[in-house]
């Protein structure tokens, strides 16, 4: 069997979470390799809603078993409340059906607390964290200071490793930002509690995946963030402090290319972005409201983690080819696509104009990237209200134009386009 791989096309927030519920039907494993609790993944089935932060999205099918990679990094006291909120919606989150690999990193109170000193201390030049310790936990891993999910297995060795960890953050919180100390007793003993809840669920990830490919069982690799969130391949420093993109999969869960089928991006029929940095096809005013919604309605674009209003643009098809190109991408399954409805026309983003040159491909330097204009190609729209399309006919013919445009204009077949937040809501291309 093959592991298909699931990314973020844009800058987060694509509808990973739906995708991932949608084609965990047919999967028996869904691993998450990348993130933390950055990343805020709804799924919705039959008007229920489930958001995720750490859990793989695929926990909503029973039949489903999950592994959080050692590729993320962990806060385990949001993963605590995470499996009790699920348990008291009826999912079963027992380590039979949740397993999280020896090698993940831990994220603790210390984390947070650097990273909201971090940000202060950037001021304007801030990057808009979600201030999940994300960043500064990623950087002890790299580092070689960082605390992993094995030490749940060995309490002895995780309290000693709490204090030397809290008292080093200690020295840098108090000595370089000002802040008060925080109490290594008080998270050791926090953590403790967190050791024997979480210690069942502990497994070899790359042992387990490797029997699970040998007996012939399906995986699915849910991504966290996006392409253009990439340590390496996004819109540096204005990214996040790992790999969404696909060599993220490899080494965030222990498996080889060789295994790897599909390569699916996830791509908004828009796009959006939560945080600083560069957006060549940032909208504001009417039409950004279009786009964004006024947040009474449940996908309307705000933050899953943070709440915080997303940036929107027009669609962005030099963005969407560096998304191919890093990843390669073997298809595209488009979401939100009903958002479009009732546009007149709808503008897409075939290339940049830098300094009155035409510019085909995505700067990754920011100063290029501030220059670059976009050329928008601009499509006709469709009036009707498509949430109930449930085959390609259904849709009006401009809308399977649009389609056709974006999938032609990669060069990588659309094969999914969604309507609707619902698991049902959507139509398989070919
Ligand atoms: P993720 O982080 O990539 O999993 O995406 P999020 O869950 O953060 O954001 C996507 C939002 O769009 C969620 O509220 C989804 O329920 C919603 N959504 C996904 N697909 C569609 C769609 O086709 N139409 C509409 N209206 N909402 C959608
Ligand atoms: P999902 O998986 C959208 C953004 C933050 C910030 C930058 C760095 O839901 O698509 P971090 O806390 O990671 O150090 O923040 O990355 N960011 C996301 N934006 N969706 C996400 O996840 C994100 N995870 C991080 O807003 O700009
Ligand atoms: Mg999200």
């Amino acid at each position: 069997m093959s592991i298909d791989i699931i990314i973020g096309a844009q800058w987060g927030d694509e509808g990973k979470g739906r995708i991932t519920d949608l084609l965990a039907a047919e999967t028996e494993i869904v691993g998450r390799y990348s993130g933390g609790d950055n990343a805020g993944h709804t799924v919705t089935v039959n008007g229920e809603v489930f958001k995720l932060h750490l859990i793989p999205s695929g926990i909503v099918h029973n039949n489903v078993t999950c592994l959080i990679g050692n590729g993320t990094v962990i806060n385990p006291a949001v993963l605590l409340q995470e499996m009790d909120a699920l348990t008291a919606r009826g999912v079963d989150v027992s380590p039979r059906r949740l397993k999280i690999s020896l090698n993940a990193h831990l994220i603790t109170p210390a984390h947070i607390a650097m990273d909201k000193a971090h940000e202060a201390d950037r001021g304007a030049d801030a990057i808009g964290t979600t201030q999940r310790g994300i960043g500064p936990a990623y950087t002890d891993k790299t580092e070689r200071s960082g605390l992993r999910a094995e030490l749940f297995a060995e309490p002895e060795a995780l309290a000693d490793a709490i204090q030397l960890h809290v008292a080093a953050k200690n020295r840098v919180l108090t000595a370089v930002f000002g802040a008060d100390p925080l109490d290594a007793d008080v998270i050791a003993a926090e953590f403790a509690g967190y050791a024997k809840r979480l210690a069942p669920h502990l497994v070899n990830g790359p042992v387990y995946l490797d029997q699970a490919l040998q007996d012939g069982r399906s995986i699915l690799a849910e991504g966290a963030q996006g392409t253009l969130l990439d340590i390496d391949h996004g819109t540096y420093p204005f990214v996040t402090s790992s790999s969404p993109t696909v060599g993220g999969v490899i080494t965030g869960l222990g498996v080889g290319p060789k295994h790897i089928g599909r390569i699916i991006g996830v791509a908004k029929a828009f796009t959006s972005r939560v945080g600083s940095g560069p957006f060549p096809c940032e909208l504001e005013g009417e039409m950004a409201e279009w786009l964004r919604g006024t947040g009474d309605k449940p996908w309307d674009e705000f933050g899953t983690t943070t709440g915080r209003p997303r940036r929107v643009g027009w669609l962005d098809l030099v963005m969407l080819r560096h998304a191919v190109r890093i990843n390669s991408l073997t298809e595209i399954m488009l979401t939100k696509l009903d958002i479009l409805s009732g546009l007149p026309h709808i503008n897409v983003c075939i290339a940049y104009e830098m300094n009155g040159k035409r510019v085909d491909y995505f700067p990754t330097n920011l100063d290029q990237l501030g220059q670059c204009q976009p050329i928008f190609e601009t499509l006709p729209g469709w009036e009707e209200d498509i949430m109930d399309a449930r085959k390609l006919s259904d849709l009006p013919e401009n809308a399977q134009k649009y389609i056709a445009y974006v999938s032609e204009s990669l060069g990588v077949p659309i094969t999914y386009a969604s309507v609707g937040p619902g698991r049902v809501q959507g139509v398989f291309v070919k």
